[in-house]
């Protein structure tokens, strides 16, 4: 299917040529066409080109509308004020490029991008052996909606999940397991929920034995640290029980993957022990280039304008003075990975704001040794604190991190409440269905509609609200549109250009037509809360539409068809721009 000019760009290259033919020396200046109150579009860049070429604005701007052709798409265009343009789109323009983009069932029209390139992008690294938190929610949410924007715009994306799945640690648990070898044993598990429990109140118990005799016990320390050294050396036997905690870890994490409606291959799982065999090459090739020197025996990276409190310039350390290798090296070989192996052309890192000091370090260090350049962009996209409705980092009573696991159920039950509330043919199957789409949806919209960086209050009441800019409002809108569309019965959507249209019919079609430009500014700037910000947009001006214009019983027949196609075009779009949130949009609510 081609893809759709949108109205704007259509729009846009009319005011462009006619501005170009007017003022030359204006060469290919940028019209700055915006959506306005006062007539469909305002194009505010005359005043400032009219006032680079000592030209008279308003003039300019007379000159401008005197070489566009009004016609098929702008109905009218009329200058305003000091210089600016304001346009008015015709009904038919609007109808016809809503047809054209309903056409496309696949992509609503909207175009791939011009040069889609390939990005490794990291998110959702939980770490082994350990409970997952409100921060790998955020990662997770945040990282599996950019894949889709990515992929929806055509670039390739390889994902990566880079579990913490090494260190000293270990020790200590594969020395106790070696000990104590039934500890990660199962029942016959019910299914993928039951035994991804299991497995993590085994790997719960297991950590905090192994931790009360490592705290007491002399000798067993001594033979959980010997642990370590044959970890690293690569002994058979202690890679064996590492497995183990590694493979009862993903047991785990798939069942909470699973809970959160997310799809997580296994083969993407790349922890940070997938990078071991490139440590030591690393070290050498920073130590080789000078990009790191020796320090009290560490490998070290220094910086210029990276200082402690103290003013002492503070280090990436590489290589510790024991020969340990830490997350930072681990980072530096990833990077390597993904940019001469993968062949990445960008790199995101989807991790809370507070490890922000380090991928700066890392990602200059990088540059330093001619593995980023300016071909290959890396970029953080951090993310601020879950915090409570206390507006502190988020906490249990006892002061503990919340499990991750425990806020989706509530979410889930409280939806579920909501649902049935308002059920009024579900069945219980179709309730339990359907509370886990809004719950599991109202807590991947909270995170998604604010900015990634900005905190956020985990507020379960507000996210299950039916008001407001919620999932849940997103998804009645759609299944409202749904039910219509089914009460309709016979009568088919369907499109009459010729149709003089309502104002609120008008609003909702233009902005229709600018999902692609939406989608395309998420995916560039990383940004979904762009695209939830469009989304409830776009479910409020359907509110006004349907409360303003009548659907089924719409004066003329083909009143009725063309509000119908109004609403169907509305619904897919939702349903594509939510599928790219990572939310489901059930057909009946
Ligand atoms: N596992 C880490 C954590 O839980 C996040 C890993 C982030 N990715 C990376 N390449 N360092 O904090």
């Amino acid at each position: 299917m081609a893809p759709v000019t949108s109205l704007s760009d259509s729009v846009n290259q009319r005011l462009a040529s006619a501005l170009s033919a007017a003022l030359p020396e204006a060469g290919s200046a940028d019209p700055l066409l915006r959506r306005s109150d006062r007539a469909d579009f305002q194009a505010n860049g005359i005043l400032a080109l009219a006032k680079k070429a000592k030209a008279n604005p308003r003039e300019l701007a007379t000159e401008v509308v005197a070489r566009i052709e009004s016609g098929e798409v702008i109905k009218d265009i009329e200058v305003s004020g000091p210089g600016f343009l304001n346009i008015t789109i015709s009904d038919k323009a609007i109808i016809e490029n809503l047809a054209a983009r309903y056409a496309d069932a696949a992509r609503l029209g909207v175009p791939v991008a011009e040069h889609p390139g390939t990005t490794v992008i990291d998110y959702a690294q939980p770490n082994v052996a350990k409970e997952m938190h409100v921060g790998h929610l955020r990662s997770a949410v945040i990282g599996d909606s950019v894949v889709q924007l990515l992929e929806f715009t055509g670039e390739t994306v390889v994902r990566r999940h880079h579990i913490g799945d090494w260190g000293t640690q270990f020790g200590m648990l594969i020395q106790y397991l070696d000990e104590h070898p039934h500890e990660l044993d199962h029942k016959a598990a019910a299914d993928l929920q039951a035994s991804g429990e299991e497995a993590m109140s085994n790997l719960d118990r297991l950590y905090k034995a192994a931790r009360k005799l490592f705290d007491a016990d002399e000798e067993f320390k001594t033979r959980a640290r010997r642990r370590v050294v044959d970890l690293q050396a690569g002994d058979p036997h202690t890679l064996a029980t590492w497995q183990k905690f590694v493979d009862e870890s993903k047991l785990y994490f798939f069942s909470v993957f699973e809970k959160l409606d997310m799809e997580i291959r296994d083969e993407d799982i790349v922890g940070e022990s997938g990078y071991n065999d490139m440590l030591a090459e690393t070290c050498r090739l920073l130590e080789e280039s000078g990009v790191a020197v020796r320090s009290e025996g560490a490998l070290c990276v220094f910086f210029d304008d990276i200082k402690g409190p103290e003013g002492n310039p503070v280090p990436l350390i590489v290589q510790k003075s024991d020969g340990g290798y830490g997350y930072a090296a681990t980072d530096l070989s990833a990077i390597r990975d993904r940019v001469f192996n993968l062949k990445a052309s960008s790199l995101i890192y989807v991790v809370d704001a507070r490890q922000s000091l380090h991928f700066k370090m890392v990602f200059e260090t990088a540059r330093r040794a001619g593995w980023l350049n300016e071909d290959v962009k890396a970029y953080q996209l951090a993310f601020g604190t879950v915090l409570g409705k206390d507006g502190k980092p988020f906490k249990t009573r006892e002061g503990e991190t919340v499990k991750l696991v425990d806020l989706l159920d509530e979410a889930v039950e409280r939806a579920s409440a909501v649902v049935r509330d308002k059920a009024q043919d579900l069945s219980e199957e179709e309730i339990a269905e359907r509370g886990a789409q809004v719950g599991i949806g109202a807590v991947k919209y909270a995170d998604l509609s604010t900015s990634a960086i900005r905190d956020y209050k985990f507020d379960l009441d507000q996210m299950v609200s039916l008001n407001g800019d919620t999932s849940v409002y997103l998804q009645y809108a759609y299944a409202r549109i749904q039910s219509i569309l089914r009460k309709a019965g016979e009568v088919r959507p369907s499109a009459h250009p010729e149709l003089e249209l309502a104002e609120a019919e008008r609003a909702l079609g233009l902005h229709v037509d600018a999902f692609a430009e939406t989608v395309a500014d998420a995916a560039t700037e990383y940004a979904p809360h762009k695209l939830a910000a469009y989304l409830y947009q776009l479910a409020s001006l359907y509110t006004s539409f349907y409360d303003k214009c009548p659907v089924l019983k719409a004066e003329t027949p083909d009143q009725v068809e063309n509000r119908l196609f109004l609403c169907d075009v509305t619904a897919r779009t939702l349903h594509q721009g939510m599928a790219l949130l990572g939310i489901r949009t059930p057909e009946r609510l």
